[in-house]
């Protein structure tokens, strides 16, 4: 039997892979795999523990007792954690900046591993994050490395999260961002890099539905 299909979108946050990868597995029926919401999770998990994040051992331990899943809800999957709702806990930005904070540990990255690969499943799996076609799917058909301006980013996080109900302020976002992609850039694991046979797309003047037609051109060249 094939093996399933394989899509990666890798990306800073905010340069529309979420949203992105969304589409393209309605489009062709496949799975998706947010694995920026699993890294949430973990840094929820800590910081509901009280670890203190600069110690890799003590979040490391914190993650072995990880009890985690999704359910699929009516737009996006619903994560839980330890059986409770946190969906709008791991969208705050104090969770996404502790996620990029514990993401710098290799131990931290090899114990989610695993958890992302068994996400793939027939006919095929479009996945969404930094090092999906570099190390967590790195024989995947088709890769994606987006790019988008840090001012843009900010900008479309401050409407997302104003549409959610959160209070956000853009130059604040911006700030958050840029300390964000740093760390994130800088790491010595799985730094934000693409993948050498990456097809590099730089959204900042595209609209959704134009980088949308022009990641489905692609994949339609590739496939066809
Ligand atoms: O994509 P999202 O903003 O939800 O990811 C939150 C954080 O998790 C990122 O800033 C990044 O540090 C980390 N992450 C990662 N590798 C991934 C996905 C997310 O390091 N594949």
């Amino acid at each position: 039997m094939s093996e399933p299909y394989v899509i990666t979108i890798d990306g800073a946050s905010g340069s529309g892979k979420g949203s992105l990868a969304l589409r393209i597995a309605r489009h062709l029926g496949f799975h998706l795999l947010d694995s920026g919401a699993i890294y949430r999770l973990a840094a929820l998990q800590a910081l509901r523990q009280k670890v203190d994040l600069n110690n890799e051992v003590a979040v490391v331990e914190v993650l072995q007792d990880f009890d985690i899943h999704f359910e699929e809800g009516e737009e996006l999957s619903i994560p839980y954690l330890d059986d409770e709702d946190v969906s709008s806990q791991i969208r705050l930005e104090s969770t996404g900046d502790a996620a990029s904070i514990i993401a710098q540990y290799p131990a931290v990255r090899a114990r989610l591993l695993e958890r992302q690969q068994q996400c793939l499943r027939a006919p095929g799996l479009v996945a969404d994050g930094r090092d999906m076609g570099t190390v967590v799917f790195p024989n995947a058909h088709i890769k994606f490395f987006l790019y988008a301006s840090p001012e843009i980013r900010a900008q479309r996080r401050h409407k997302q999260l104003i549409s959610m109900g959160i209070s956000a302020n853009i130059a604040q976002l911006q700030a958050e961002i840029s300390d964000r992609d740093e760390r994130d850039r800088n790491r010595s694991e799985s730094p934000l890099l693409p993948a050498p046979d990456a097809l590099v797309v730089d959204s900042s003047l595209l609209d959704l539905d134009q980088v949308t037609q022009l990641m489905i051109s692609h994949i339609d060249e590739v496939t066809t």
